[in-house]
């Protein structure tokens, strides 16, 4: 009987699966396609890989204009950018303000110990949040993110904080390294006060987003055997990586961005990260950014506010859709509302800002120009490398 089932399953389903593997869904769980031993064998995880890179430089390359040349060679060799002082003291100081006052809808998430907590920024929290609102939407940081998330759609921002040690309970799973899913994607922070090693900083895999021979085999490998090993998150199509399978990609060990209030990362997570381990109780606040879209799709997109506030809707919708199903299991959803004077308080107090100087514009501007300086400097260290290679080449002739 349990075998018929099955079948009827897989008949009814089977469609639906097949015509997953043109969208995001990477879940080897969930879709016996995409989990097929057999099939991934015969590289069809591998295939996706490779497919969605194709389509993801396409419409880089179709972005490019957005990003100074330098920046767009920093975040495809490093895998992410930061850039230091990307608003001024006097921003950074009234975004501040105006969360700690905010009085709005704040919802929380818990995974392992750790909280998040997070105010979705729509158009109508512009008037009770002026700076933090037009900082959200600023030309120049649509700019970035439509680039490096390769879809020149405006991206849907938080303000958000993570609460370290906020409940005893497992590990917090988003400390282990990990690729969020099988293609290029970007999520980023513009963080609103000092992050230390402590406070549990963003933390990643220089140059592990890039498609190396040793990143390609490994993940073939792991697409037969995700299934067999599940964490809870890799048969889900979020791959974990711990040190020895980074050795075996060829990566380096995984490196804490620490950094000042006031700066801004955007990465790609479809390179290795993760969150730092921090103290109990440390926390970090922050502007944050997510974006992903179809991998597949050649289209470099429109940046319409009207999708921008669609997209707005349907998180809002869904959200109390699912608070009233937990409501009617007298339970609570995961992403539960709760009282917006507990987004702040603790980790305001005592933070400083001295130091901080700065325009976006000029921020932008400055990275730019480093990096240039930087790939310059590379280029000549290249060129210096090679004829001290042809010259020992010579002389061993
Ligand atoms: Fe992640």
């Amino acid at each position: 009987m349990k075998q018929i089932k099955q079948i009827l399953k897989t008949i009814r389903m089977g469609p639906v699966w097949g015509l997953a593997l043109g969208t995001q869904a990477k879940s080897f769980q969930a879709n016996p396609v995409i989990g097929s031993k057999l099939l991934n064998r015969l590289g069809l995880h591998i295939f996706r890989v490779l497919l969605a890179r194709g389509a993801a430089w396409f419409r880089w390359i179709l972005l490019a204009p957005l990003v100074p040349k330098a920046l767009r060679r920093r975040y495809h060799k490093d895998g992410y950018v930061l850039i230091p002082e990307f608003i001024s003291p006097d921003s950074l100081l009234k975004i501040r303000q105006e969360i700690a006052a905010y009085r709005g809808e704040v919802r929380q998430m818990t995974q392992g110990d750790t909280a998040t907590r997070r105010i979705l920024l729509t158009q109508s929290c512009a008037p009770l949040m002026p700076t933090t609102y037009s900082t959200a939407t600023h030309t120049k940081l649509r700019r970035l993110l439509a680039y490096m998330g390769g879809k020149w759609a405006h991206s849907i921002l938080y303000v958000q904080q993570i609460h370290n040690g906020f409940q005893s309970g497992k590990r917090d799973p988003q400390k282990t390294m990990h690729s969020d899913t099988f293609h290029p994607t970007i999520k980023a922070w513009l963080f609103l006060e000092d992050v230390s090693a402590e406070k549990g900083p963003f933390t990643y895999v220089q140059g592990s987003a890039r498609l190396s021979f040793k990143r390609l085999a490994w993940e073939y490998k792991r697409s037969i055997t995700a299934l067999d090993t599940p964490d809870g998150y890799s048969e889900k199509g979020s791959l974990r990586a711990d040190a020895s399978a980074l050795a075996e990609m060829g990566l380096p060990t995984p490196k804490p961005v620490t950094v000042k209030a006031g700066t801004l990362v955007i990465a790609n997570t479809n390179g290795f990260h993760g969150r730092g381990q921090a103290e109990a109780g440390a926390s970090r606040l922050e502007l944050w950014a997510y974006s992903r879209h179809n991998p597949f799709s050649l289209w470099p997109g429109l940046p319409l506010d009207y999708m921008l506030h669609v997209k707005h809707r349907i998180i809002q919708w869904n959200w109390r859709r699912l608070d009233a199903r937990a409501a009617a299991r007298n339970s609570r959803a995961s992403w539960h509302l709760i009282p917006p004077e507990q987004m702040v308080g603790a980790p305001l107090k005592g933070h400083h800002t001295a130091g901080i100087t700065g325009t976006p514009n000029k921020a932008i501007d400055e990275v730019a120009n480093e990096a240039a300086d930087e790939a310059a400097n590379e280029a000549a260290d290249g060129a210096h490398t090679t004829d001290k290679a042809s010259s020992n080449k010579k002389a061993s002739d």
